[in-house]
């Protein structure tokens, strides 16, 4: 059993990696600035007989996220899992992107996993043993019209995943990070009910895969690279998008 902090756990695939994550055993601490949406998955999974509490936290907020921390520390115990799914999105002409937008997508996607990981990992320096997975996206890896400040944000967390490998690696903690694309969620719904992404049928279509992804998929991913066997296998991607990016 593991203690394992997931951010934006409260819905879409950090849901789905709460619920997988509490299947196999681990007590799961469900981090999310949606307190209700957070309870909720921690109620879920303490009615089917695991451990998980809610916590209500902004990882934008350096001071919220070491509190946070602390108490996941303090009721469950040591944190050896970091899976961070905390994210937003946004679609917006290049020369229509404000600074503070550009700087709040920053914060939350990028300046907010670098605090959770900063916040939790001596935990896992200090036990020798440590899985970080962070969830960045295809779009640093393809680019894409109207999202210039989101797949910035990503790709800082592609750079970011590269140097935790290497720095952390001799101290058996490993990071990386999983670049998903067409996942079935709240975030991918809103977005097509904004009418920016194409119906559910012409992405199905499009897809190598012929369907979009789901959370189960990006929970099947997680699983892998927290597990003890995933020893040998830090600083990469796994692009779980279907065959959409090769
Ligand atoms: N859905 C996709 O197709 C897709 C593709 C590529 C990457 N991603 C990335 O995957 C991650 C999860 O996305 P999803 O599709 O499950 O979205 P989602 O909107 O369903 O879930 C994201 C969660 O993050 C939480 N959150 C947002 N800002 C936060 C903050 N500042 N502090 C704490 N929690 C915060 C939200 O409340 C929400 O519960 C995101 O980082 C997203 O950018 C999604």
């Amino acid at each position: 059993m593991k203690v394992a902090m997931v951010t934006g756990g409260g819905s879409g695939m950090g849901r789905s990696v709460c619920l997988h994550l509490a299947q196999r055993g681990d007590a799961v601490a469900v981090v999310d600035r949606d307190a209700d949406a957070a309870e909720h998955v921690a109620e879920e999974i303490r009615s089917a007989g695991g451990t998980a509490a809610a916590l209500e936290t902004d990882v934008s907020d350096r001071a919220q996220v070491d509190e946070t921390v602390a108490k996941i520390r303090a009721d469950l115990g040591p944190i050896g899992v970091l899976v961070t799914s905390a994210g937003i999105s946004g679609f917006t002409p290049f020369m229509e992107i404000t600074t503070e937008a550009f700087e709040q997508m920053l914060a939350v996607n990028l300046t907010g996993t670098f605090h959770c990981v900063q916040s939790a990992i001596p935990d896992m320096i200090d036990s020798g043993w440590g899985r970080i997975v962070l969830v960045s996206s295809s779009s640093a890896q393809r680019g894409g019209p109207g999202m210039a400040h989101y797949a910035s944000s990503k790709g800082g967390v592609f750079a970011l995943t590269k140097s935790l490998a290497l720095e952390f690696a001799p101290l058996g903690i490993t990071v990386n990070n999983i670049a998903p694309s067409s996942i079935e969620t709240p975030m991918h719904a809103g977005a097509r009910a904004a009418g920016k992404l194409s119906s559910v049928e012409e992405a199905s279509a499009r897809m190598p895969v012929k369907r979009l992804g789901t959370g189960d998929d990006i929970a099947a991913a997680a699983l892998f690279l927290v597990s003890d066997e995933a020893s040998y296998f830090t600083g990469q991607t796994m692009g779980v998008n279907g065959g959409s990016y090769i």
